[in-house]
């Protein structure tokens, strides 16, 4: 249990600027979170929020077999202080507990840093997407602060079970170019890696979900773009749902209402979704899988 007193030493312990700087956030984040740990540490009422979530988070930490979306987090407090800085805070309090069960599984403290900088880039993500400080992705970090996402190089990974199976599935964050060179060397990462720390879950495939692997993207883009190259890597087990939103969110950084004609048309990629929707067509997100003997 984390009582009060211990919440606020581990949020004053996390408002150091190494230690944010350590996991991913920038400069103008790094101020914002220290200045919402000082105003949570003289509101009770805060307080008390931030440690049931904070409870809440820790009793997920290395429960790879329940994933931490089943937590059924609270939706984000949209009016203090930005959205998601409840949650955001509540995260940086169990940031050592999930370090903890890193070195429990031998993971090295620059790997252990590495992912949790995941933490950083959602608020680098969410001030691209709002203009302001917020952690709106504070469920999928849910997921990466209960031990169970690895950012190994180019990519992140989780185990996930699909019928009965343990697979790796895979992330693509937004930091830079997906080049064939940097994904083969996260693929092979990732099979030393859990191979090595998580033996108990063993893998024999790769899965990927993403609007990434919406076989229409293949037909607007150059065949040697890093996106179809990418694409081209996995067999597909099929369409998963709608993601017109998701290809608006990861290509312009916009959610909720916007105005579409605004938005950039530079790039092919921007210029082939927002062309689709504007003819009435759809993106759809799709699943993929990969052996990963043939990495
Ligand atoms: C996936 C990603 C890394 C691919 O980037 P990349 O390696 O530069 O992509 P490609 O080389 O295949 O680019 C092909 C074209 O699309 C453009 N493009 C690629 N990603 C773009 C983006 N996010 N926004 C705008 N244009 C983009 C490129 O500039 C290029 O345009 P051009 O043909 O006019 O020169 C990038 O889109 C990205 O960071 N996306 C956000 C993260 C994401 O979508 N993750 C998956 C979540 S499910």
């Amino acid at each position: 249990m984390i009582d009060l007193s211990d919440l606020a030493l581990r949020l004053e312990a996390a408002s150091d600027d190494r230690a944010l700087a350590v996991l991913g956030f920038r400069d103008d984040d790094r101020a914002e979170v220290r200045l919402a740990i000082e105003a949570a540490l003289h509101e009770p009422e805060r307080l008390a929020e931030i440690q049931t979530l904070a409870e809440r988070l820790r009793s997920a930490i290395g429960r790879i077999e329940s994933p931490a979306d089943s937590l059924e987090l609270p939706p984000a407090d949209s009016t203090w202080r930005g959205i998601g800085v409840v949650p955001m805070l509540a995260l940086l309090a169990v940031a050592d507990d999930v370090r903890s069960f890193h070195r429990s599984r031998g993971i090295s403290t620059a790997v252990s840093d590495c992912s949790l900088s995941d933490l950083g880039q959602q608020a680098w993500v969410h001030r691209r997407t709002f203009g302001a400080f917020g952690l709106h992705t504070y469920e999928w970090m849910a997921t990466a602060f209960s031990g169970n996402l690895y950012w190994l190089g180019r990519l992140q990974f989780n185990l996930v079970e699909h019928d009965g199976e343990w697979m790796l599935s895979t992330h693509i964050p937004e930091i830079g170019p997906l080049t064939p060179e940097s994904v083969d060397d996260s693929f092979r990462q990732a099979s030393a890696f859990f191979a090595e720390h998580f033996p108990d879950y063993p893998t024999r495939l790769f899965y990927c979900g993403s609007w990434l692997l919406d076989p229409q993207l293949a037909a607007v883009l150059k065949p040697e773009s890093n996106m179809v190259r990418f694409q081209k890597r996995w067999t597909p087990t099929g369409e998963i749902g709608p993601a017109d939103e998701d290809a608006v969110f990861f290509v312009f950084r916009r959610r909720g209402e916007f105005d579409r004609s605004t938005l950039p048309r530079e790039t092919s990629l921007q210029r082939a979704i927002l062309d689709k929707l504007d003819s009435g067509g759809h993106w759809s997100s799709w699943g993929g899988t990969l052996e990963k003997e043939r990495t």
